[in-house]
């Protein structure tokens, strides 16, 4: 019998299972990438919170760490993107993969593919995957509304089967898995695997400050909410002190929190107060927030930094996929990956059996 953990994915990304760590914007770095990598998952570094020069060094470190490929999470949209795609291009010998939301356009992707480079957007509704696919992509990851992060609201049951059903590329299955369990539903759809976010935030190598590492394994699935005050966009995160202020607050509070953001923001970037206003501004130039709320959204990173960099659980924002609600452990990727091989091993196994 063939191995049925030897699927498409293990074939074009060159890992031992079929399992992606998915990039988080200051949770993949080069240490949890190497770590899912060494341990027989494919490993995304987050580029898309990077700067070029930042990026060239994770990059560099990253290739040190681990004798495997690896892909790279970026955003056409983030300031320096052109460089950061050139980068990854001069890296074409290691980075095997990239993953990004909207934005790539044909070209874009056609320089990935004449260079070897699998593009495996991340797509969280059918008409995108159709798009993506349109556009030359080679796999698709579907998230489903249970993921971590901005998210959508059709659950991974629903989306997963639309989207197998809507394109000819091999799909990868993400949005709450977590085990062994949830590899072998995901293959049992017809995935050729399954990628995870939440799960490698909450390892033994995962970045993260012990505080906040706390309160992801502390959560139960009513501590996590899904909140559209942060930056306008549905993203699901820990129901902490900072969350509970932003979701109960009026407008008042709302220009009272904008403003010290922007402050923050200015602290932090060295920004004139009119390059803070511009910042913002340049987010409602798409017409859909109002001026505070874009203030909050261009502050939103430092926010997520405050809780995933420095460690205040308190008075920074944690994004979370709702599987963190059933998690009570920090595993060692090595670990993890082991126990989630066994199990959906054993899972297929009796399946086949029929037991
Ligand atoms: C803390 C956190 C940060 C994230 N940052 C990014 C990011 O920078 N780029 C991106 O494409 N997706 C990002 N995501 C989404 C994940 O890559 C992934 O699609 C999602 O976590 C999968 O759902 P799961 O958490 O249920 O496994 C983030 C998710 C989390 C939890």
């Amino acid at each position: 019998m063939t191995d049925p953990l030897a699927t498409a994915l293990t074939r074009r990304l060159g890992c031992r299972l079929p399992v992606i760590q998915t990039a988080m914007g200051w949770v993949a770095t080069p240490e949890l990438v190497a770590a899912t990598s060494n341990a027989g998952a494919f490993g995304f570094l987050a580029c898309a919170v990077m700067s070029p020069a930042q990026a060239a060094e994770e990059l560099a470190r990253l290739r040190d760490l681990t004798p495997h490929d690896f892909g790279v999470n970026f955003h056409s949209f983030q300031p320096g993107a052109a460089q950061i795609v050139d980068l990854i291009l001069a890296n074409k010998d290691r980075v095997r993969a990239v993953s990004f939301g909207r934005g790539p356009d044909a070209g874009m992707i056609g320089r990935f593919r004449d260079a070897g480079i699998l593009c495996i957007p991340t797509v969280g509704a059918v008409k995108h995957a159709e798009k993506m696919v349109s556009l030359g992509c080679e796999m698709v990851t579907v998230q489903g509304g249970e993921g971590g992060g901005h998210t959508g609201s059709v659950p991974t049951t629903v989306l997963l089967p639309q989207v197998l059903d809507a394109v000819d590329v091999p799909v990868v299955a993400a949005g709450g898995f977590g085990d062994g369990r949830g590899l072998a539903a995901a293959l049992a759809f017809g995935a050729v695997g399954m990628a995870m976010g939440t799960r490698f935030l909450m390892t033994a190598e995962s970045p993260v400050p012990p505080a906040p590492k706390a309160a992801y394994v502390k959560a139960g699935v009513t501590d996590i909410a899904v909140s559209t005050k942060v930056d306008g966009i549905p993203q699901r995160m820990i129901l902490n002190p900072l969350l509970r202020r932003i979701e109960s607050s009026g407008r008042l509070a709302m220009w009272q929190r904008a403003m010290e953001a922007g402050l923050a923001m200015k602290r932090q970037t060295g920004m004139s107060w009119g390059q803070v206003i511009a910042t913002a501004r340049g987010m409602t130039a798409h017409g859909e927030m109002p001026l505070a709320q874009a203030m909050m959204a261009a502050a939103a990173p430092m926010m997520i930094q405050r809780a995933v960099v420095s460690g205040d659980a308190e008075n920074g924002l944690m994004a979370t996929g709702v599987v963190a609600g059933r998690l009570r452990d920090l595993p060692t990727c090595t670990d993890l990956l082991q126990s989630i091989e066994t199990e959906a091993r054993s899972h297929i196994a009796a399946l086949c059996a029929g037991s």
